[in-house]
């Protein structure tokens, strides 16, 4: 019998434990994805984000997993003929034209032939490669095999998009190229969900984003919701600080040569900091708040708190 539950995700993981022998990969890990809206899941090499997709997708075996992709049951085969799948480092066979591998692929995902022969070309040419449909692809390079992998997923028209580091091998343009793409599907009411341990890719784009680490969802949620407990002030001063540095430390704030930064939304010490600063003669050339970028929270779950300090020249940089 089906079951089929009601839900407002898309995709609603939980508690999906995955071991591969002594490793264990995923563990526990719950996920939730809107309908409509572009998902990241960010996390270094080897966090288990492609075990997760791998397990949506039913290519891999749980352990343990529950939950839905777009209100059907995990592991549903039929739902999975709405959803469009680009897996990591996908191969296609060489000797097949670009034309051949999006009609062989969606065939396997039955997607009629009169579909098929119209949807390729036209999505061959919206990857920006109308010219190399005839050209085997044992010609292409990486970019273009992305921009092939890419078309493939979306040959059934999904609802659901899985895509597993597809910015990987592209170049910039590529790069702004699956960007506009992802905002274009999400306008039209796709689902995205998209892998990537490039973060600056997930943060231009994302509605939501959960950081995977060790096997395990540190955190979930909007961009904002992300950063937004992490604000700190930048207090610049003329000339070196360092005859300060008892003080600065006195008042709970830190210095990085001429600036003293407040953790937290305290603007109390923030002109305390000032205060001192003024009273001992300094020129203040500037006060700003400073929001954490989703990089610096990034560092912050990967470091656990005992990892690298993050340098302070690449946060005064970093986008607000
Ligand atoms: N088929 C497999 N056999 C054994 N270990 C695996 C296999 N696939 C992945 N792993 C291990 O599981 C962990 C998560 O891998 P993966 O899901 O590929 O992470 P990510 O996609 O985030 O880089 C890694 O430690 C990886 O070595
Ligand atoms: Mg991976």
């Amino acid at each position: 019998m089906e079951v089929t539950e009601i839900t407002n995700w898309a995709v609603d993981l939980i508690r999906v434990h995955k071991r591969y022998g002594k490793i264990h990969a995923l563990r526990g890990v719950n996920v939730q994805v809107r309908a409509g809206e572009i998902f990241g899941l960010l996390g270094p090499n080897g966090a288990g984000k492609t075990t997760l997709v791998k397990i949506m997708m039913t290519v891999v075996r749980p352990d343990e997993a529950h939950g839905t992709v777009l209100g059907r049951r995990l592991g549903h085969p039929k739902k999975l003929a709405r959803v469009g799948y680009l897996p990591e480092n996908h191969r296609f066979p060489p000797y097949l034209t670009g034309l051949q591998v999006l009609d062989y692929f969606a065939a396997l995902a039955k997607v009629p032939r009169r579909v098929r022969r119209q949807r390729a070309p036209e999505l061959l040419d919206r990857m920006g490669m109308a010219d190399w449909g005839n050209t085997r692809v044992s010609k292409y390079s990486k970019g273009m095999l992305q921009r092939l992998g890419m078309a493939q997923a979306l040959m059934n028209d999904p609802d659901l998009l899985v895509l597993d580091e597809p910015t990987d091998g592209l170049d910039p343009i590529g790069r702004r190229d699956v960007r506009l793409l992802l905002q274009e599907l999400r306008s039209r009411g796709k689902t995205v969900f998209l892998n990537s341990h490039l973060l600056s890719e997930l943060e231009m784009v994302c509605d939501r984003v959960a950081i995977l680490v060790g096997g395990y969802i540190a955190r979930q949620g909007t961009l904002s919701e992300l950063t937004e407990h992490t604000v700190e002030y930048h207090v610049v001063a003329e000339g070196d600080l360092a005859d300060l540095d008892a003080q600065i430390a006195e008042l709970q704030a830190r210095r990085d040569r001429s600036c003293v930064i407040v953790t937290g939304h305290d603007t109390r010490r923030v002109n305390e900091v000032i205060d001192l600063l003024r009273r001992n003669g300094r020129m203040i050339e500037s006060v700003r708040p400073h929001r954490f970028s989703l990089e610096d929270v990034l560092m912050e779950v990967i470091g656990g708190g005992e990892g690298e300090p993050v340098p302070i020249a690449r946060r005064l940089d970093a986008p607000r």
